[in-house]
């Protein structure tokens, strides 16, 4: 069976479940794409650091030259996180003809139609399932099964962090802070959480799914953002007698042919399924003029999750290269993608 080599780049929370899935499911995954895939080598910044997964057989490094120029390496996981490091990065890897898979929604919702571009060019593929709501495979199935509908609206909890917080805040009386630091030491917050509690995380979410739903590129300029670093815990019981859940809510909409686009903390009436969405789950509810209004549910961050959604990738890609089929729709949609014009 023809052997596929894989560098990653960075080993934390998503990266540690990468290499575990990979080698939990190695046997179903080479009947699916019929080829041995094999983590190679995986770029760290401290080799010093203790790790809580089993590295038989694969190279740790903080040279990312190891990855790049090694020619066996035909796909690279970034896992690593950052915006202009990984985008360097990437475009080299790319430059040198490597398919990638990123789950860093700040780096494709800043430059994700640029690197889409350069994929296309270098005849590679960029994936980027695990960008936005984690486990959930919202972009696939956009792109696939909301092929033949308009999409008029996209929103939802697209952020794990925030509402793990708000959920622990309203179910438990813990405090901001302590439940900040919850969501930081189970792995769902980013490096800096002021990303994810203010909104910012929830926001390059939203850009990547304003390209997917309505083929609209809009700039993290044009979004109306707030998050919930001043809800306090009264705010919160007070939504509750009143039969409200306050909820980080991101929202798309199509108006004619603009696009109105915002993420902000929202009163959500009980009886919505929003409302009952707790933890660091997500959901995102997508409503097409075909279909009416449909939901999609999951965990929204954590280890295996997100995993599972770059494994999703790593098997497309695997796919591509068996088949010599390379040129994902990803890119291919980028390429269409039409300047937003917000509302008003
Ligand atoms: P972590 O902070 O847990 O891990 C980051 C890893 O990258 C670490 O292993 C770190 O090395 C390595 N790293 C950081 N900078 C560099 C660098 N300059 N050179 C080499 N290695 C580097 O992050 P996560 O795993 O949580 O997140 C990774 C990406 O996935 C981010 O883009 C995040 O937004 C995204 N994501 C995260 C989810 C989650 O639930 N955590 C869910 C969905 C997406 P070292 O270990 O030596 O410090
Ligand atoms: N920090 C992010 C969140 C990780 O909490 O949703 C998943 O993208």
């Amino acid at each position: 069976m023809r052997g596929i080599k894989i560098g990653v780049l960075g080993l934390g929370t998503v990266g540690s479940g990468v290499v575990r899935l990979l080698r939990d499911h190695q046997a179903k995954i080479s009947s699916i794409t019929g080829c041995q895939l094999e983590i190679k080598t995986i770029v760290v910044h401290n080799l010093n650091k203790q790790r809580n997964v089993d590295l038989t057989g694969i190279e740790l490094t903080d040279q990312f030259t190891k990855i790049l120029n090694d020619p066996e390496i035909k796909i690279v996981v970034e896992v690593m996180g950052t915006v202009e490091t990984a985008k360097n990065y990437v475009e080299q890897l790319l430059q040198a003809g490597k398919h990638i898979i990123t789950a860093n929604k700040d780096l494709i919702a800043t430059y994700g139609a640029e690197l889409a571009e350069l994929a296309r060019a270098n005849g590679c593929d960029l994936f980027y399932e695990a960008s936005v709501a984690g486990g959930i495979p919202i972009l696939r199935t956009i792109v696939n099964s909301f092929a033949a509908d308009r999409i008029v609206e996209v929103k939802g909890i697209v952020n794990g962090t925030t509402n793990y917080i708000l959920t622990q805040m309203s179910q438990q009386q813990v405090s901001f802070s302590a439940a900040l630091k919850a969501a930081q030491d189970l792995g769902f917050a980013e490096p800096d959480p002021t990303n994810d509690v203010e909104g910012i995380d929830a926001a390059y979410k939203m850009v990547i799914l304003t390209q997917f739903a309505f083929g609209m590129n809009i700039s993290m300029k044009q979004l109306k953002i707030s998050g919930i670093s001043d809800v306090k815990l009264a705010d919160i019981q007070q939504a509750k007698e009143l039969g409200y859940n306050i909820k980080l809510l991101g929202i798309a909409k199509l108006i004619d042919d603009r696009v109105d686009v915002s993420v902000g903390p929202v009163l959500v009436p009980k009886d919505q399924p929003l409302a009952a969405v707790q933890n660091e789950n997500n959901a995102v509810l997508v409503t097409g003029a075909a279909v009416g209004e449909t939901m999609f549910y999951g965990p929204g961050a954590g280890e295996l999750p997100t995993a599972n959604s770059v494994l999703s990738d790593i098997i497309a890609v695997a796919k591509d290269i068996v088949l010599e089929t390379t040129g994902s729709r990803f890119n291919d949609f980028q390429r269409d993608l039409k300047q937003a014009r917000p509302a008003d």
